[in-house]
């Protein structure tokens, strides 16, 4: 679970694993979240791990269909215009409603929606060749069933649970041929203890 509900900003992490996701933050070209974790937990979306510089802060990239997450005002936004991290790109259906920050259009799909493969198109036309998933929910679960657009997941699993009713990071269940079976599965995987979290890595297998 990442979340005590929806929209609720969850403490979770340790300093030590926190300090994992800013160096990880480092290695890609851009940080990417859904609308709903833009909305509801106004993140700074930069990189503040020590010694980083503005030319070392990944990109800050919303995918927000509806133009849901207002720019101005955001903490992505301040951020931008102190030097502490990158102006925010949006990729959208329909434009972003500030109308400030550069916005990537991308076609609906028929289901409606957008499909990842041609949001991550639309990434790479614009230069960006390495990106971090953050989340929400949405977004993890609908790429998790995408095991092939992924080269690696990092969980971080902190000592605690959130209840019955937090909101769970989980693929869709899978049948196959009449029969449940495992929606999605690592492989290659390996773990490291960092203070009192443990650190998940892996290959999705497809
Ligand atoms: N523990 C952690 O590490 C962690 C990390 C990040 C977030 N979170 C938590 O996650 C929660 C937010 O999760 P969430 O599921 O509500 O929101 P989310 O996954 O951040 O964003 C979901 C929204 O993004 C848009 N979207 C994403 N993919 C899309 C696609 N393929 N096609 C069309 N639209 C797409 C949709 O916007 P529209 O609804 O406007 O169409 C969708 O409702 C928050 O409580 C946050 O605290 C936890």
């Amino acid at each position: 679970m990442i979340a005590l509900a929806p929209g609720v900003r969850t403490s979770l992490s340790g300093p030590q694993t926190k300090s994992m996701t800013h160096y990880l933050r480092l290695k890609h070209d851009a940080i990417l979240v859904g609308a709903g974790t833009a909305v509801a937990d106004a993140p700074s979306l930069n990189c503040r791990y020590p010694g980083a510089g503005l030319d070392a802060q990944p990109r800050p990239l919303v995918v927000d269909p509806n133009g849901r997450w207002v720019v101005e005002g955001s903490a992505v936004a301040r951020l931008a215009a102190e030097g502490q991290g990158r102006e925010p790109w949006i990729v959208s259906l329909r434009g972003n409603k500030a109308g400030a920050a550069k916005t990537m259009m991308v076609q609906e799909s028929p289901a409606g929606g957008m499909e990842w493969e041609e949001v991550l198109r639309a990434l790479k036309a614009e230069g960006i060749d390495s990106v971090m998933v953050e989340g929400g929910a949405t977004v993890i679960n609908a790429l998790l069933a995408k095991p092939h657009l992924l080269d690696s997941i990092i969980v971080t699993v902190a000592p605690t649970w959130l209840g019955q009713g937090g909101l769970a990071a989980s693929p869709a269940d899978m049948v196959v041929e009449g029969q449940r079976v495992n929606a999605a599965s690592l492989q290659e995987t390996s773990w490291k203890q960092f203070g009192a979290d443990a650190v998940l890595c892996g290959k999705p297998a497809t």
